[in-house]
């Protein structure tokens, strides 16, 4: 059921504790979190602005790292799913400095295909790869997912966008041309199984 707010009242629940609370008071809450859900595609375009003032010490911003990562997957062919997915895989820098790439992976899981979230998952520890051995760390720790259907994606993603995506010379698509498919993607039934897809690798 849809339901709208669009008695132009602003209206409030009956209860202080939710335990105390109604099913008209549920039914109510149900219609302002759909209302909330709705507007969820300019969220998403809001904080990828945010992280224009994010990580310094790079030749780029962070938003242009993230819009050159999606450039890049958008020009070798990649589908709305990556590229969308490139566009936001960094997202979790403002937020979570330890582990941004758990908190994109749990902001795209409702709407892209397994596959893409998983890569945004681990794509932080896939990323080591280019960098730990300077700090005597272990660059094939992503070994350990070697069987894993994901695995090769992955590295593909990391490899050919993401890693690559810190040139100051590139040129770049900006935000507006990304912005449709943001808001198709984040415009879409929530874990419709259709876009899930399971351990499917690829697009369908
Ligand atoms: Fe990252
Ligand atoms: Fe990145």
């Amino acid at each position: 059921m849809t339901m709208t707010l669009d008695d132009g009242a602003a209206r409030a629940v009956s209860f202080k504790s939710m335990a105390a609370g109604t099913k008209a008071d549920y039914t109510l809450l149900e219609g302002y979190e759909q209302a909330h859900a709705a507007g969820t595609a300019d969220r998403i375009v809001d904080a990828l602005r945010q992280l224009d003032g994010s990580m310094g010490g790079y030749k780029i911003s962070r938003l242009d790292h993230c819009l050159q990562t999606a450039t890049r997957a958008h020009r070798d062919g990649a589908d709305i799913d990556m590229v969308v997915t490139a566009l936001v895989h960094d997202i979790g820098d403002m937020l979570a400095p330890f582990n941004h790439d758990s908190v994109a992976a749990a902001i795209l899981k409702p709407y892209v295909r397994e596959e893409c979230t998983w890569i945004t998952e681990y794509h932080g520890l896939y990323q080591k790869k280019y960098y730990i051995h300077h700090f005597g760390g272990d660059p094939d720790a992503r070994d350990a997912y070697r069987d894993h259907p994901y695995h090769e994606s992955c590295i593909r993603f990391c490899e050919r966008w993401d890693q690559a995506a810190f040139d100051p010379d590139y040129e770049t698509l900006d935000l507006a041309f990304f912005e449709p498919m943001v808001r198709e993607v984040f415009g879409r039934e929530p874990y419709d199984p259709a876009h899930i897809r399971p351990g499917a690798v690829g697009p369908a």
